[in-house]
């Protein structure tokens, strides 16, 4: 099977990841299909256990019904306070990437090491009160780090554009690691956003709401954000 791994893109170009967290789940599969033949680069899947944040969202079985509908890197967002207990199945179900809050229980270096051993790159991120510091120890453990720029939760939610200090300041750490780091934003983005993002040094954009909601469906609302990055 090719590599579907974030490896198999590249760090110097915008990928869009979408977040099905805002597809019409009366027919997911047609959502994540629009999405799939719509543009999109990744599928975005966000996981909630009700603890670490206080929303349940979809589980394995979720992930694994969806996997036959395309073959785009399914990027796997585990909210969750215990990530090491659902990595393999998470993995099992089809998930190519998983990213783990560096908030989270446990030991996290072991967890990004089973991500891998798994076959998966591996992702660390931050709620937006964490400081960029804290990921310091993870940056040459992962191929990609994840900046919420909403509280972790709930699709839907406001930009939060004091995170955009955040992004730069970690963009700055991940080029003194000095090998290719993807460096993903999640949360209110769109196109009246998605400029000051990639301008920050973002090179993966999770949308939810503004690529389900846009006028004209999703594969608008993907164009919308790539043509707002193009201007
Ligand atoms: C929030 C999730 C985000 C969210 C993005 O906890 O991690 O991925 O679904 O949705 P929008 O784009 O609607 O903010
Ligand atoms: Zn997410």
């Amino acid at each position: 099977m090719s590599d579907r791994t974030m490896r198999s893109l590249s760090v110097d170009q915008l990928q869009i990841a979408p977040s099905i967290l805002a597809a019409d789940f009366r027919c997911l599969g047609d959502s994540v299909t629009a999405i799939a033949k719509g543009g999109a680069d990744v599928i975005h899947i966000d996981i909630m256990d009700g603890h670490f944040v206080p929303n349940l969202s979809m589980g394995p079985a979720i992930v694994k019904a969806i996997r036959p509908l395309t073959s785009l890197p399914f990027d796997v967002h585990l909210m969750l306070s215990s990530p090491s207990r659902y990595v393999a199945a998470f993995v099992d179900a089809g998930a190519d990437h998983i990213t783990i809050h560096v908030e989270s229980e446990g030991d996290l270096a072991a967890t990004l090491r089973e991500i891998h051993d798994a076959g998966c790159t591996a992702g660390i991120t931050l709620r937006p009160g964490t400081p960029a510091i804290s990921l310091a120890p993870y940056l040459p453990l992962v191929e990609m780090v994840l900046v919420m720029t909403v509280e972790p939760g709930f699709g839907g939610q406001s930009f939060m554009a004091a995170q955009l200090a955040k992004v730069r300041e970690i963009k700055a750490m991940i080029q003194a690691v000095g090998r290719p780091i993807h460096l993903e934003v999640d949360g209110g983005i769109g196109a009246g956003n998605a400029g000051s993002v990639i301008a920050a040094g973002a090179n993966v954009l999770v949308a939810g709401s503004s690529v389900y909601n846009a006028k004209g469906g999703a594969a608008a609302g993907i164009s919308a954000i790539r043509a707002a990055v193009k201007s």
